[in-house]
């Protein structure tokens, strides 16, 4: 069964909902979402396991504590999860970065998959999947599904906005996978853009609109 942690932390609070702003534009929309990213990455990885370590600092020898569980990779999927790719490093910076293309028919609102690269070892990584925008799940479920048919096992995913309808589709087909959300909306529109949302994330970051 999914664990789904909803971010209730009152920076990524207040920064989610300066970037909803229609008035924000790209540059600080982009800049904001690296933070947001960010700071989701510290509350998602508070159950990363240590081990003790034996340390010199300048004054005299102590145990100290270090990562000991696999290594880690974030996979952004294309376009708007790019977005927060940056902020993850900046907090994981020996993370590898993989990359999933993949884009919603307009008409149909299915995924299409157009790009996959992911590191050599993934499949032995604890793996980051990570889109700003988690709307009917369609993206998210494929994206999911093309790493685990490389073998991937352990998968996270974070979002910074979600609708009910894609969480319920993620735990539904990928009960494995534990979600991290800044905020969760109400409802999609006709359009399966999520309301109150943010809009087009990708276009939002890019400026493509
Ligand atoms: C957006 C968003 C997700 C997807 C979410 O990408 O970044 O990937 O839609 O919708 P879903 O949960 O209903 O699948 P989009 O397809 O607009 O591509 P882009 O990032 O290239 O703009
Ligand atoms: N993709 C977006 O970028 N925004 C939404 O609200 C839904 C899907």
């Amino acid at each position: 069964m999914s664990n789904v942690q909803v971010m209730d932390h009152p920076l990524i609070q207040h920064k989610i909902s300066y970037i909803r702003r229609e008035d924000v534009g790209s540059r600080d929309f982009r800049a904001v979402v690296g933070e947001i990213a960010a700071l989701m990455c510290y509350e998602a990885t508070r159950d990363l396991k240590l081990k003790d370590v034996k340390i010199k600092t300048p004054i005299c020898e102590m145990t100290g504590k270090e990562l000991s569980g696999k290594k880690m990779a974030v996979v952004p999927i294309l376009r708007a999860g790019i977005g927060m790719v940056d902020g993850i490093l900046n907090m994981i910076p020996a993370a590898k970065v993989g990359h999933i293309g993949l884009y919603r028919d307009p008409q149909t609102f299915e995924p299409v998959e157009y790009y996959c690269k992911l590191p050599a070892d993934c499949d032995e990584r604890e793996v980051f999947v990570v889109d700003p925008m988690l709307a009917t799940g369609g993206s998210s479920v494929a994206a999911i599904r093309m790493l685990k048919d490389k073998g991937v096992k352990n998968i996270r995913f974070m979002c910074i906005i979600a609708a009910p309808e894609g969480v319920e589709r993620m735990t539904r087909e990928h009960p494995d996978v534990d979600l991290y959300i800044g905020a969760l909306d109400d409802h999609l529109n006709e359009q399966k853009y999520i309301v109150p949302g943010l809009g087009d994330a990708g276009d939002r970051i890019f400026g493509t609109k």
